[in-house]
């Protein structure tokens, strides 16, 4: 049965307004979001008193099953864990459920599209010895190193990027796959351990990427 034209309309207006709502609370959570990024559904964002997340412009966040092609299981997270964390999201990037935690530095660059769970983190968050693991307090620099991705990288849906990782311009890192080692530009790379599928076409002057609206 047609849903009522009033009823469609009021379900859009408390949607945008639910939307405008997720945008300030975006805005007031991170240390700098540029201008147009926005955030369908609740964003978790935590930092202790020091840390930063800084987010770009045009950059979508998307934390509910409607708003994302393939469906999420848990609404995005931007984490900072110690006090000299940053979590650095260029402009133009798309995430969906995206899991991003930061003992130290994860950087995301610009244009980077991630599909549905994706999880990157710089850290084991756990110390390694297991005398007093459960208990200890993380010895966060043995334990971390900054994981940085490049421009224009597409990580498939629930891939994991560990610590220590940097990931090359225009990359793609296939569906699933659990990233350990550096990634080449303009690179392939699947599996687990994800290694080298294959390259990508040389760039082309057709190809570079058109200027934002
Ligand atoms: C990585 C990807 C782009 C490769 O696509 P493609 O170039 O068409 O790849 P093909 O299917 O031709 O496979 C090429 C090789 O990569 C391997 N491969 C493809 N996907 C893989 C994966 N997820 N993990 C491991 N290996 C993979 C294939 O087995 C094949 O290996 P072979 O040459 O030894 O047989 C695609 O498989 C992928 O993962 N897309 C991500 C989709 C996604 O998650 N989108 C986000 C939606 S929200």
């Amino acid at each position: 049965m047609a849903r009522p034209r009033l009823a469609v309309r009021l379900r859009n207006i408390a949607w945008r307004g639910s939307t405008l709502v997720r945008g300030w609370q975006l805005r007031w959570n991170c240390t700098a979001v540029g201008e147009g990024s926005s955030s369908l559904g609740r964003t978790i964002v935590a930092a202790p008193p020091g840390a930063t997340i800084t987010i770009g412009s045009r950059t979508h966040i998307a934390n509910i099953s409607e708003g994302t092609a393939l469906g999420i299981s848990h609404p995005t997270v931007l984490r900072c864990l110690t006090p000299e964390a940053r979590i650095v999201i260029g402009d133009d990037c798309g995430l969906s459920g995206t899991s991003v935690c930061a003992a130290i530095e994860v950087r995301i660059g610009n244009r980077c599209l991630f599909g549905a769970d994706v999880m990157v983190f710089d850290t084991d968050f756990h110390n390694h010895p297991p005398e007093g693991r459960r208990y200890a307090p993380p010895d966060w620099p043995n334990i971390s190193r900054p994981t940085i991705i490049g421009d224009d990288v597409f990580v498939g849906t629930r891939a994991i990027i560990t610590k220590g990782v940097t990931i090359g311009d225009g990359a793609i890192v296939a569906a699933g796959s659990v990233v350990v080692g550096d990634v080449p530009a303009r690179s392939i790379v699947g599996g687990n351990p994800a290694r080298l599928l294959r390259m990508l076409d040389p760039v082309s002057s057709e190809t570079r990427h058109a200027p934002a609206d």
